[in-house]
């Protein structure tokens, strides 16, 4: 039987990526189908640190709730711990993930969301059931296995496993959330630059109750000095937090050229037993895999109607938690493109910018992930521990560390400097939310980028500059007190204004397609009684910022203006590709 199915977006995978295009294609009202080649969502726990733009992504989505629900919250994730073992010498702790005080107030002052650790068995559920609920066709054991693509649509080839047969399906567009190994991003010829396989890894899933370890510091990742530790991997031995305190996930490398060892349950007992150090605890190991770390990136993430997302066109290592992050973040960048065309409110051009804006940030934390590995060496540096002869001899170089000797003085303090520096790692708050798009869907003002005072990768800088995510500040409304944040996005464009800014609230009202507006100011519907949003915005009162429906702002007007409407009309003419 041979049957051809119908929809307006195909989207090849469940996982981060594909989950969150497909709900928020429904969330817009767009037809979606989902095709995934296995029978359930992820069964491993997989990526887990989620960042405050991403909560953002579903607190605009309408998950954030759950979401914090079921995730371990920001105050149990901060004490980054470096040891010889959860049962053995501790070497030293980063605070982490917004828990040191001054990041802290940088979180709360930059978003109206905290980040969680929210693994990914348990993210995909949220995302697949809401979008499911609110529309999305979803399939489970699809496999896709080809498309072509005319000038009206691609027609996608896949496999039911079930059946056992083929079929196809006809799309506008296509979406391949596909993965690291993405068939569709190969299928589409997407160039893709750097090296797969850069290093050995296996991933070992367990339970076991090592409260008596971790309660007292309570973090998502303990990273373990040993022998053996600086082979493959990811700079160090792993433990994880999967759900306090008793389920866990190892990361532990292997050498690449020697090949993954068999992952017998035995082998991943002793791998266990050797990172906690308590032979003891009873433990019951779950799954074990094996992966490689991976430094590729696109240039370009389209073809034609064929757009690739999340893994399927960045592949790096879990350092600085940013894989499924960057893959929710490219689909909500996607997926209102999407919509405004399929309406036909917006030239197809308008699909160019996705790789224009996503691609740069796809290199960058592709390279920031893996410098970050590369910045675990100098821990091991400090210990004289990057390849000691024996175990013995790197036991007797920790040890050292404790004389009342100058050498040893010396020690300690590159120690705490190397372990120090794992804050571009575990505190980065820049590289979560310093995003900037430069393309044709953002009308630059022609100010220059608001130079960064502090390290851009550790601090955010808030701006309004087009290009940037609209500033977070507190404002209210009655006795509502809600985010800038949350007066934008639900799919549309939105104009913020001030007193003073009614031209600019006439000349939204009087555009084809629909725009919130926003006045804040006294006696208006929104109230700055901060003053946040005054010091934040970087308008005057009479000025607009025009915000797309991803929260980036895509026009600024510092002031009134002598004619609103021909400037409002004339940026959107430019940002929907029109102009
Ligand atoms: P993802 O790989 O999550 O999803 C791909 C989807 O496509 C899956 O649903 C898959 O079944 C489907 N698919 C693939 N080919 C298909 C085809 N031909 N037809 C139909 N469906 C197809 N990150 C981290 O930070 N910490 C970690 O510990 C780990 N561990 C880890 C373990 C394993 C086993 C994997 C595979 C990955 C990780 N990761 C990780 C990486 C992290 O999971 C990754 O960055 C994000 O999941 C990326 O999300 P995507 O949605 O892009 O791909």
């Amino acid at each position: 039987m041979h049957t051809v199915v119908e929809t307006d977006v195909l989207i090849v995978g469940s996982g981060p990526a594909g989950a969150s295009a497909a709900l928020a294609l429904s969330t817009y009202g767009v037809r979606n189908m989902v095709v995934t080649r296995y029978a359930s969502l992820a069964d491993t726990p997989r990526a887990h640190i989620t960042n405050q733009r991403t909560m953002e992504v579903l607190r605009d989505l309408g998950v954030e709730d759950e979401v914090i629900a079921k995730a371990t919250p920001q105050h149990l994730m901060g004490n980054t711990t470096f040891c010889t073992s959860l049962a053995g010498e501790e070497l030293g702790r980063v605070r982490s993930w917004g828990n040191d005080p001054l990041v802290q107030a940088a979180h709360e002052l930059a978003s109206p969301t905290r980040m969680c650790d929210m693994p990914q068995h348990l993210m995909e559920p949220v995302l697949v059931n809401a979008a499911i609920a609110r529309g999305t066709d979803f399939r489970f054991s699809t496999v896709y296995k080809s498309f072509v693509q005319d000038k009206a649509g691609v027609t996608a080839t896949v496999e039911d496993r079930l059946r056992g047969d083929e079929y196809t399906i006809r799309a506008k567009y296509l979406i391949g959330a596909d993965g690291g190994r993405s068939k569709v991003a190969e299928d589409a010829g997407l160039p893709m630059g750097g090296q797969m396989g850069v290093a050995g890894s296996i991933n070992i899933v367990f339970d076991a109750d090592l409260s008596k370890y971790t309660a007292h510091r309570p973090s998502t990742l303990y990273w373990v000095l040993a022998p053996g530790a600086t082979v493959g991997g990811i700079g160090a031995g792993l433990v994880r937090c999967v759900r306090p305190w008793n389920e866990w996930l190892i990361v532990w490398g292997y050498d690449v050229s020697a090949g993954a060892p068999d992952l017998t349950e035995e082998y991943a007992l002793s791998v266990v037993r050797q990172l906690v150090g308590d032979d003891e605890i009873p433990v019951t190991i779950k799954s074990s895999s094996a992966w490689t770390v991976n430094e590729m990136y696109a240039e370009t993430y389209a073809n034609g109607r064929v757009f690739c997302a999340g893994d399927a066109v960045h592949r790096h290592p879990p350092s600085n938690g940013l894989g499924s992050n960057t893959s929710i973040q490219d689909s909500y960048n996607l997926a209102w493109k999407l919509k405004l065309v399929l309406d036909g409110v917006a030239s197809p051009s308008l699909l160019d910018t996705y790789t224009v804006e996503r691609a740069p940030v796809g290199k960058q934390i592709v390279t920031r992930a893996n410098k970050s590995i590369a910045e675990t060496a100098p821990i091991f540096e400090a210990l004289d521990g990057l390849s000691p002869q024996t175990p013995e001899q790197l036991w007797a170089n920790i040890a050292a560390r404790k004389d009342a000797t100058e050498a040893a003085a010396k020690q300690r303090a590159a120690l705490r400097e190397a372990i120090a520096f794992k804050v571009y790692e575990f505190n980065a708050h820049g590289v979560d939310l310093n995003q900037r798009y430069a393309s044709d869907a953002v009308v630059p003002d022609g100010t220059p980028d608001p130079a960064y005072t502090r390290d851009p990768e550790l601090h955010h800088r808030p701006t309004s500059r087009p290009g940037a995510k609209l500033p977070h500040a507190w404002i209210t409304s009655g006795t509502r007190t809600l985010s800038t944040l949350d007066t934008v996005g639900k799919g549309r464009f939105t104009l913020l204004t001030g007193i003073g800014g009614e031209a600019w609230v006439r000349a939204a009202e009087a555009q084809p397609l629909d725009i919130a507006t926003v006045v804040i100011g006294p006696g208006q519907e929104y109230e700055d009684p901060y003053g946040d949003w005054a010091d934040l915005s970087e308008i005057s009162d009479g000025g607009a910022l025009l915000v797309r429906p991803d929260g980036y702002v895509a026009f600024r007007h510092a002031g009134a203006a002598e004619d609103a409407e021909r400037s409002l009309t004339q940026a959107l003419r430019r940002i929907l590709g029109h102009g």
